[in-house]
């Protein structure tokens, strides 16, 4: 039996993936689980683009591959997206890459740019798929620490200068998964100006850009001037739209830097099932319908989370954005033991904050997928934990 890479030995363990297997033994027990893990909403897309996946999936056409042309019509609504919702021009065929899901594309672009030596700088606590594209393309992760008291910002300038000269790419992603911090917008232009002085790739994770409250509008980092020669933007249908498994996302950037992710990804799939690309096209032409409702009855799950965790003594600020609260944790708590103590003592799934690196520690992390009611009483489980732990006894 040959040995596996090494490279697979330095990958973290994605938690996320062990949980449904977790939550699967204790509902075979009876107990009643509540899941506030994967950012993975328990709501329905939209009427119009089930509609349109039904009509597409009977079309002898759209079983076919779609190689990385995919549905013309879907670069071309992604296009038109761009520009209506930021002011924002990109060619459909040139500067649009279709991906099967934000997070295939972000895994992937690490194979077009890193070299074995290369560096790419990680936002820690951040999206496992940066370090994993890294790791697996035997790129090497320098980890930058986010912390709050400089509001979870990455800031270049205090990465090494020796770092810094091998350093091919930088992941942003605000707002942020996971401590749902934003990026003031000069913030972005000293990072998109540092990221040319250093002909660093700036990788814009912008997931959560329509998963905003308050009358919060997150920018495109191509808002931002000089983006375009240095920034790849990443955007996904599965938190704006209840779309997580559908698996569809798209990434824009200038010719040169898109068809380098395009050229990845023609060795390593066919893009996505056209049908799946038709029904996004719905979505996308129907936002104004959909997300500000959607958006409303996640503005009640967070207020919900807000006051049921602070009730339960967790101190959270109140996120702008993303369907995520960043709960502190008692110093010294270990947020591992205290999100495995939660689930297999009360059935509550969250996230400790090391799942998304050790700068990750202190935090726990609860996403506000489901209703206000099942919220509240995840917080009540929570609470008793909690002074568990206050009391020694835990
Ligand atoms: C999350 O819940 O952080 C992600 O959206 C799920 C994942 O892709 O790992």
């Amino acid at each position: 039996m040959p040995e596996r890479a090494q490279k697979l030995s330095e990958l973290p363990v994605y938690l996320l993936a062990s949980i449904p297997h977790k939550k699967r033994e204790l509902q075979a027990r009876g107990i009643d689980v509540i899941d506030l893990g994967a950012g993975d909403a328990d709501l329905s897309p939209p009427p119009r683009a089930m509609e349109a996946l039904k009509r597409a999936v009977h079309e002898p056409a759209m079983q076919r591959y779609g190689w990385s042309l995919g549905l013309p019509a879907f670069r071309e609504a992604v296009s038109a997206w761009m520009q209506k919702r930021f002011g924002l021009s990109f060619d459909p065929f040139t500067e649009v890459v279709p991906l099967i899901g934000s997070k295939e594309g972000i895994s992937h672009l690490a194979f077009a740019y890193l070299e074995p030596g290369d560096v790419s700088i990680i936002p820690e606590p951040g999206y496992p798929a940066y370090i994993g594209g890294t790791l697996l393309s035997s790129g090497t992760a320098y980890k930058y620490a986010l912390r709050p008291r400089t509001n979870f910002l990455l800031e270049i300038d205090e990465v090494p200068p020796e770092v810094l000269r091998r350093a091919k790419m930088v992941y942003l992603n605000y707002p942020n998964n996971p401590t749902a911090a934003i990026a003031p917008r000069d913030y972005l232009k000293r990072v998109v100006d540092r990221c040319r002085e250093l002909d660093i790739l700036l990788v814009y994770d912008n997931a959560y850009s329509e998963f905003a409250f308050d009358g919060y509008r997150p920018p495109s980092i191509f808002e931002i001037e000089g983006a375009s020669d240095v920034a790849i933007e990443f955007h996904s249908f599965s938190k704006t739209y209840n779309m997580t498994g559908w698996r569809c996302g798209w990434a824009v950037a200038r010719p040169e830097i898109a068809s380098a992710l395009a050229q990845v990804k023609t060795f390593v799939d066919t893009g996505p099932f056209m049908p799946i690309q038709a029904a996004a096209v719905a979505a996308l032409e129907g936002y104004d319908e959909f997300v500000p409702g959607n958006l409303a009855i996640f503005r009640e799950r967070r207020d919900a989370a807000v006051d049921a965790f602070r009730s339960a003594g967790f101190s959270c600020e109140v996120p702008q954005a993303t369907m995520y609260c960043w709960l502190a944790l008692p110093e010294g708590m270990p947020s591992a033991v205290f999100a495995e103590r939660l689930l297999t003592d009360e059935g509550v799934v969250l996230l400790p904050g090391s799942a998304f690196g050790a700068g990750g520690e202190g935090f726990v992390r609860v996403s506000f997928v489901t209703s206000p009611d099942r919220i509240r009483e995840a917080a009540r489980r929570a609470a008793r934990v909690l002074s568990a732990f206050g009391a020694g006894i835990a």
